[in-house]
């Protein structure tokens, strides 16, 4: 009996021991997640910008576990509705969106039955009360509720992000449109923390944020060289480690080019990044018709009939990840002056700011969103035109 006690501690103290996960100041440890409530009410698109400006993003559940911990870490404080880190183009589950660009919600998701309902808003809230309890509905993202910041991953202040495979340059740019670099590893602890995230994979070599010269190695975010768990010290490549069961934790030098699964890292609490322009890789592009109404990043919209003459007006939404930005560029094109206009609104209508207007000859522009909307009516009143109208690029920024 007491040497199964014995056993019984030395089990808990040994996972516990393993279980780096240390919050930054304000963030409380639930699940094994850093999470901060915010109970100050904001609209959809500075929760997100506020969550990405300390590192985290906003709440978003990928399983049972987490759907349920949300409301008891919100239960004494009164809220019934928190922002989630989830958007919706269309009516199916498959046509809403995690912020963090990890896919759709087929992956798991818990809407009340009716939704995900895109005519009641694109933007996706957590109901705290309600039978069931927990469950997700849309809503307007120009109403004001609470929200909750997580960074899932996280070790010594920073926060971790674990994405697809790509090769090494490409790599480093998916990091960067989270506002983050590959990881670069100081310690072994660090270094522990990292191979116990990938304790379930099927792959056994990940890329991680640095270039070895000679056994020297150079971080991609800027770091200098303080720990090094390099098998290898003749050569020069790019850094892999292992997270096979046997070797995992060693790093080895990899083809920069073949693509494998990649770790991003990034510091808690830096400011907003907010880099040059970047097109990210976005869910299917809807074809530029006037008919389908919301358009994801990146594409082009047309005025009717382009490049023929255009025959009739029409209405774009532009839209993107909840937690980024859309750019549009408008080049020189000529409407029919002071009959047919192109209204451009920071929102998802023509209820939202706006932005600008033209009409008749415009000079070559671009607009930015601070949502990850934009709406752009295209207003055809003279009836007839020998105008050819516009072709509009957009992109998502971070
Ligand atoms: C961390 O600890 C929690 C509970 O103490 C446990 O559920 C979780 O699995 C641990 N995580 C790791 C990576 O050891
Ligand atoms: C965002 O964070 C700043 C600083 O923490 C705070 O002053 C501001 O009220 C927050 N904005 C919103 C909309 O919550
Ligand atoms: C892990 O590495 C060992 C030694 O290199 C290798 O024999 C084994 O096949 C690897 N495991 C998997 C699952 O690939
Ligand atoms: C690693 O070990 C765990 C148990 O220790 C086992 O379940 C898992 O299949 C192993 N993975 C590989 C790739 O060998
Ligand atoms: C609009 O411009 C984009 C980008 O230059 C181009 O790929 C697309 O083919 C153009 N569309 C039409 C209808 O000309």
């Amino acid at each position: 009996m007491k040497s199964l006690i014995v056993f019984l501690v030395l089990c808990f103290v040994s996972t516990h021991a393993s279980n780096n996960t240390i919050c930054a100041k304000g963030y409380n440890l639930v699940n094994n997640k850093c999470w901060k409530l915010f109970q100050d009410a904001a609209i959809h698109a500075d929760a997100e910008r506020n969550c990405s400006a300390d590192g985290g993003t906003l709440f978003m559940a990928k399983n049972a576990i987490d759907n349920r911990a949300i409301a008891s870490f919100v239960s004494t404080h009164g809220i019934d509705h928190l922002w989630m880190g989830v958007f919706c183009i269309g009516n199916g589950r498959n046509l809403c969106y995690y912020d963090d660009q990890s896919g759709s919600t087929l992956l798991y998701d818990n809407f009340a039955a009716g939704f995900p309902s895109s005519a009641a808003g694109r933007c996706v809230y957590y109901s705290v009360p309600g039978h069931p309890a927990g469950q997700w509905l849309n809503g307007y993202c120009n109403q004001k509720l609470s929200y909750v910041y997580i960074c899932d991953l996280n070790f010594n202040d920073n926060c971790y992000f674990t994405i697809d495979a790509f090769s090494f340059s490409d790599g480093q740019q998916q990091c960067e449109q989270l506002c983050a670099n590959m990881a670069s590893i100081h310690s072994s602890e660090e270094n522990r923390y990292i191979t116990s995230l990938y304790s379930k994979t099927s792959y056994d070599f990940i890329l991680i944020g640095g270039m070895a010269v000679n056994g020297f190695v150079l971080w991609n975010d800027g770091s200098v060289m303080d720990y090094s768990n390099l098998q290898t010290s003749d050569s020069t490549g790019c850094l892999c480690m292992s997270v096979n069961n046997s070797t995992r934790g060693s790093w080895y030098l990899a083809d920069c080019s073949t693509p494998k699964h990649i770790l991003c890292k990034r510091p808690i609490g830096v400011p907003n990044c907010r880099g040059a322009p970047v097109p990210i890789t976005s869910p299917p592009v809807t074809p530029p018709t006037c008919n389908s109404g919301v358009h994801v990043a990146p594409g082009w919209i047309t005025s009717p009939m382009y490049p023929s003459n255009y025959n009739a007006g029409c209405q774009y939404t532009l839209t993107t990840y909840g937690s980024n930005r859309i750019h549009v560029y408008f080049p020189i094109a000529v409407l029919e002056g002071g009959y047919d206009y192109v209204y451009i609104y920071d929102g998802d209508s023509k209820d939202a700011p706006r932005l600008d207007y033209w009409t008749g000859t415009n000079q070559a522009k671009g607009y930015y969103s601070t949502g990850n909307t934009m709406f752009i009516d295209f207003v055809y009143r003279s009836g007839s035109t020998k105008n050819q109208g516009f072709n509009a690029t957009f992109i998502s920024i971070f």
